[in-house]
Formats: structure tokens, C-alpha cells, sequence
């Protein structure tokens, strides 16, 4: 076995001389990122049958992989929390004592990687060079996992040389622990015994997605897929970040970073918290109305999916971009709905559970009018329309593509700034059939934690008995947010003071429903009316109108030209706020403050009676 360790950096040395012991792989692979690695661990793949390489004349440099039909998405009831006690997680994770978790996962992993390649991979969360960067260090024996990094976060020789230079004092660094890294344990859990054939996706029916939140510790056992294997992502930059935020004065939160360039080159920077499938890659990727565009308005993409923010020496609270690249739902993405994010696939992409067509190119639901004759599934099986209209899936209703940042065709100038990004806006929205209006604005800043804090979000009417019920998903952070949720609002309240030129905060609905079951608002691009008005209320440009929920828009305010069919009728129904539906929403919200109510910060116990004493009358 190599044991060579081809690192100075003394803690580093030791934690992975201690993993391999622990795992028992039959090698170890330090990863340099370089496009040598990529090209041979991509072909060891095809060779094993775990990926397919794509025609490279359609879709250069890419590929499909297919999971295990079990191993298909995040898995929240095996995702913990790891602390002392279990007031520190909170009601709203899954929460296990520290000391027992670390002995489990020390049996877990005993030997986990037996007969497979231990790859150590160095990433960073963050342009380099941002005072907000983190260092992680990623073992895994999924192959896939580090093809996956390579495109979502920076990774590989030239990290590593810059934590060691760190540790070493040779170069200035403006992270608060120069030379930590955040150790990442990652196994599919699928040891091999000598001379047992390999299965094209191990993993393991026991899965454990776990967050040592103190120690600033991953371990993530059983699964090769997505949010639980790429542990830089919701582990790190969101549940250990989140922690970390906490305990240092910023915020680590689920948002889209969006930027506005008006006609006259005025830039607006604006992010959004709507929790999954509510629009985040597609708010992110906005291709403006053609009058719009006309005018000379322009949007760019800082990032789809995580931001980071804190209060900059300027004095107002800027983004960055924690990833390097888009792990975004396949699924309905369309050259219709998304030609941005079509865009940015056209090569050096790996696409995961979609369908494979017979000219050796990738197609998913949604994707084109037409449906091709015949296509391989995402379960490796033949599949016609005929299939589909039995109801067999052609990819799976959570199949991803990962395609690099930096190939997004409204890529944002300032993406890479290691001091972020100004913001302007943060607007929170969920999928509301019915009471939320199109856009609201909060009265100030404790108002607008309550707005998030409070934020739900509708099953589909496809859902049994599902109609009208509002899962609340707090700032759109209920599956990520590492710690006590009542204390994750009471930091909201807290950065409010940190600031000296605060956000304005929104809500908006795309997804009201009219008696008949159609959406009100045509969305998509079309948000682009809505954002103006966010813009101008951003810049002292609109008036607005003082509801008893917030600050709405005149229709005078909202440019409606060339949107056929949507006059004040329209409007006055997607922007009505309807008192007995406000009356149940106060009631729904309650559920929330009854199940935090320890740790409820007073400010959104008052704003809920505040906003009661303006509803009830
Ligand atoms: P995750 O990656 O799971 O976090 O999802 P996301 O928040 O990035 O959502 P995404 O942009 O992938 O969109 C999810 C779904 O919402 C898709 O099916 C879209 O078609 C739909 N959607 C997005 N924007 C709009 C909109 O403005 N109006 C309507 N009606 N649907 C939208
Ligand atoms: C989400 O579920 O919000 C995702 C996908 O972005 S995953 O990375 O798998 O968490
Ligand atoms: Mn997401």
C-alpha cells in the first residue's frame, strides 16, 4: 500500500495516518485536483460500469451515473446532530450524544473501506482568499464523490499547499484558525473481501449523516449520493457553518445570490431563501422579459444554492458563494424554462438518475416538448412513451446534474470576490396556493426574521390529503440549520444590530393559485417585474402601500407592459390579502412557537401579537 503522506502539515498527517487505520483501505490517493486525475478516475468508472461516458460530439467531457434505486436523495431522518445535550440541537433535528455517536461511528467505519481506495481530498468552501474561506479535508472511497467535488468546490494541490503554508506561518491569512481544516470522514460502507466483485454503485442500506458540530467533525456512512456524500455542501458550508456563523458574527444560509444590473449600470445585489424546489436555481438563473432586456436591464448569477454573509467593514452585510458549481434538479429544466442552466451543461458535466438516449445523450421529463421513442431509464432499463404514460419515470423525479460554475453564460463578475458581494434584498418564499400575496416587505429588520422565521410552504395538490397544509420551514433552513432553531432566530435578531446599513427583507409568492387551480403570476422570467419593485424600494424609488402585513406595491409601481391578460384584476387577486385566510396563517405560525417556545426570542413572540392586533379586529 502507498503511505506516502505527501503533506507537512503535522494535524493533517495525523488525522488521515488515523483514518487509514480506521478504514483499512487497500490504498490511499491524495488528490490534486489536476485534469490528469479527472480523466483516469473518470475512465476507471466507465471501466467498472459506474459511469456511462456521454457522446462527446453532444456533450463533451461528460457523464451518467445511476444509483443504487435506494441511494437517490438526502436523507434527513439518519441526518444528527451531535452535541452534549439535546437542548443544543433542538426540536427540529434528529439529535444524538456526542460521545456515544463518536464510539458508533468508530465500530461504523472499523475496516469500511476494506479492498477499495481511500482518495483524500483537500477543498475550500469559498474563494480562497475570503476572510470567510474554510478549509476541509474530505477521505472517501466513492470515486464519484471526488469527480463531484472537483466541480463543486475548489479542490485539490493547491489547497493543500495553502494550508500547509498557513500552518507553517508563510503566508497571511485572514481565516480566524489559519491552518484548520475541517476533517470530513466519508464511506459508502461497502467493504470489499478479497476476490468479492464490485457493484457499479456501493453503498449501504444503514446510512448515518452525522455533524460533531463542536469539534467541527463530518462522518457520513452508507450513501454515495449528493448532499450526503459531497459533505463540502449541506454538512459543511450549512449545518457545521452554521455553528461556526453563529459563534463569529455571520450567517450561513439555503439562498440564491442574484444581481440586478439596471439600464443605467446601477447593480443590485439581492438573495433568496425558498426552501427546495420553490425556484432557488431558477430565481438565480432569471433571463428578464424581452422588454427588459430591450431596455438594456441585465441579471447574473453569484450562486444558486448557499450563501454566506456577514457584516463587511463597509458597513453593509455581504455574499459569497461558498460552491463552485450547480447540483441542480434535472427535472423540468427546459431551454423554455431555464436556458441559462442549459447553458451551462453543454459539457464537463456529470448528470446523475437521468436518462440516457440512443445517440448516447442525456433527456429527463420536461426537458423537451417531444418525448424520444426510446430511451434507457435512469434504473438502466429500455423505456418508451408508453412506459411514461403508465407512470414510469423515464429519470428520477431527483436527478441532478453537476456542471461547473464558471461555464454559467450570466456568471457574475464579482463571483470569485473574496469580499463578496454587497446585498440589498433578502427575500424569503415559499409555495403558497393561497394567502401570501405576490410581494411584501417587512416593516424592519425583526419584522423580516419574523416573515422568514415563519416561512411555509404547501405540498402540491398531487399529495393526498395533503391540501392546504403548510410545513413550516423556517428561513428555508429546517433540514440545515446545525443548532437550536430559537437560537438560530435569536442570531438573525442579533446580526440586525451588526449592521449598519441592514437589507430590506421580502416575501414573495410565486405559486397563488386562482378558484380554477392555475397560478395567478406567470413567474419564471416575468419575477423580473417584482424584483424591480424589490429594487426600488431597495433605492427609496417606490412608494408602496402600508398593509397590515407589510409594505406592498400600487399597481402603478409593478411595470405590467407586455404582460398579456394580467390587469388590475389579476393583480388585485394575486396581491389580495384576505383576512380569514391571515387568521388561520396566525394560528398555522403558532405551531412553530409552541415547539420552539424555550428558546423563542421575545421580539418574534411581539411581532406575532403585533401582527394579530393588525389582522383581528
Ligand atoms: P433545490 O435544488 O432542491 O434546493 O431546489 P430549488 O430551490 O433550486 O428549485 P428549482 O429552481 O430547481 O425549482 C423547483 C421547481 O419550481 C421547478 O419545478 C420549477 O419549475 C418551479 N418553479 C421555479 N420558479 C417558478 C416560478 O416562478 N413559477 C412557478 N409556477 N414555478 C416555478
Ligand atoms: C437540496 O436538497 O436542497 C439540494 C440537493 O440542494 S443536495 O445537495 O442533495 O442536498
Ligand atoms: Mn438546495
Amino acid at each position: 500500500m502507498n503511505t506516502d503522506l505527501p503533506t507537512r502539515h503535522k494535524a493533517l498527517t495525523k488525522w488521515v495516518k488515523k483514518m487509514i487505520n480506521l478504514c483499512e483501505p487497500k490504498d490511499v490517493h491524495w488528490c490534486d485536483g489536476s485534469q490528469e486525475e479527472w480523466d483516469q478516475l473518470t475512465q476507471e468508472l466507465v471501466d467498472k460500469g459506474t459511469l456511462i461516458q456521454l457522446n462527446p460530439e453532444k456533450r463533451p467531457n461528460s457523464f451518467l451515473a445511476r444509483s443504487a434505486p435506494s441511494d437517490v436523495a438526502r436523507v434527513e431522518e439518519r441526518t444528527f446532530i451531535a452535541t452534549k445535550h439535546k437542548d443544543e440541537a433542538g426540536p427540529t433535528n434528529n439529535w444524538c450524544e456526542e460521545g456515544e455517536m463518536k464510539k458508533q461511528i468508530l465500530e461504523l467505519f472499523q475496516g469500511s473501506m476494506k479492498g477499495r481506495t481511500m482518495y483524500v481530498i483537500p477543498f475550500c468552501m469559498g474563494p480562497l482568499e475570503s476572510p470567510l474561506a474554510k478549509i476541509g479535508v474530505q477521505v472517501t472511497d466513492s470515486a464519484y464523490a471526488v469527480l463531484n467535488m472537483r466541480i463543486m468546490a475548489h479542490m485539490g494541490s493547491h489547497v493543500l499547499e495553502r494550508l500547509e503554508k498557513e500552518a507553517f506561518g508563510e503566508i497571511e491569512s485572514r481565516r480566524t484558525k489559519p491552518g484548520f481544516f475541517i476533517p470530513c470522514l466519508h464511506s459508502v460502507g461497502a467493504p470489499l473481501e478479497d476476490g468479492q466483485e464490485d457493484v457499479p454503485w456501493p453503498c449501504n442500506d444503514e446510512k448515518y449523516i452525522v455533524h460533531f458540530v463542536r469539534s467541527r467533525e463530518i462522518a457520513s456512512y452508507g450513501s454515495g449520493y449528493g448532499g450526503n456524500a459531497l459533505l463540502g455542501k449541506k454538512c459543511l458550508a450549512l449545518r457545521v457553518a452554521s455553528n461556526i456563523a453563529r459563534e463569529h458574527d455571520w450567517m450561513a444560509e439555503h439562498m440564491l445570490i442574484l444581481g440586478l444590473e439596471s439600464p443605467s449600470g446601477e447593480k443590485t445585489y439581492v438573495t433568496g431563501a425558498f426552501p427546495s424546489a420553490c425556484g432557488k436555481t431558477n430565481l438565480s438563473m432569471l433571463v428578464p422579459p424581452e422588454k427588459y432586456r430591450k431596455e438594456g436591464w441585465k441579471t447574473s448569477i453569484v450562486g444558486d444554492d448557499i450563501a454566506w454573509l456577514w457584516p463587511h467593514e463597509d458597513g453593509r452585510l455581504h455574499a459569497i458563494n461558498p460552491e463552485t458549481g450547480y447540483f441542480g434538479v434535472a427535472p423540468g429544466t427546459s431551454y423554455e424554462s431555464n436556458p441559462t442552466a442549459m447553458d451551462s451543461m453543454k459539457e464537463n458535466c456529470i448528470f446523475t438518475n437521468v436518462a440516457l438516449t440512443d445517440d448516447g445523450d442525456v433527456w429527463w421529463e420536461g426537458m423537451t416538448d417531444d418525448v424520444p421513442a426510446h430511451l434507457i431509464d435512469w434504473q438502466g432499463n429500455d423505456w418508451t412513451p408508453e412506459d411514461g404514460k403508465n407512470g414510469v419515470k423515464a429519470a428520477h423525479p431527483n436527478a441532478r446534474f453537476t456542471a461547473p460554475a464558471g461555464q454559467c453564460p450570466t456568471i457574475d463578475p464579482e463571483w470569485q470576490n473574496p469580499e463578496g458581494v454587497p446585498v440589498s434584498a433578502i427575500v424569503f418564499g415559499g409555495r403558497r396556493k393561497t394567502t401570501m400575496p405576490l410581494v411584501y416587505q417587512s416593516f424592519n429588520w425583526s419584522h423580516g426574521v419574523y416573515v422568514g422565521a415563519t416561512m411555509g410552504s404547501e405540498t402540491t395538490a398531487a399529495a393526498a390529503g395533503a391540501m392546504g397544509v403548510v410545513r413550516r420551514d423556517p428561513m428555508a433552513m429546517l433540514p440545515f440549520c446545525g443548532y437550536n432553531m430559537g437560537h438560530y432566530f435569536r442570531h438573525w435578531i442579533n446580526m440586525g444590530r451588526k449592521v449598519d446599513h441592514l437589507p430590506k427583507m421580502f416575501h414573495v409568492n410565486w405559486f397563488r393559485l386562482d378558484q380554477d387551480g392555475k397560478f395567478l403570476w406567470p413567474g419564471f422570467g416575468e419575477n423580473m417585474r417584482v424584483l424591480e419593485w424589490i429594487v426600488d424600494r431597495c433605492k427609496g424609488r417606490a412608494l408602496g402601500h402600508e398593509s397590515s402585513i407589510g409594505w406592498v406595491p400600487t399597481i402603478d409601481e409593478i411595470d405590467l407592459e407586455g404582460l398579456d391578460g394580467f390587469g388590475e384584476v389579476e393583480f388585485d387577486k394575486v396581491m389580495a390579502i384576505d383576512q380569514n385566510e391571515w387568521k388561520h396563517e396566525i394560528l398555522s405560525q403558532g405551531e412553530l412557537f409552541i415547539n420552539l417556545h424555550q428558546h423563542m426570542p421575545r421580539e418574534l413572540v411581539y411581532q406575532r401579537e403585533l401582527l394579530a392586533s393588525r389582522i383581528i379586529d
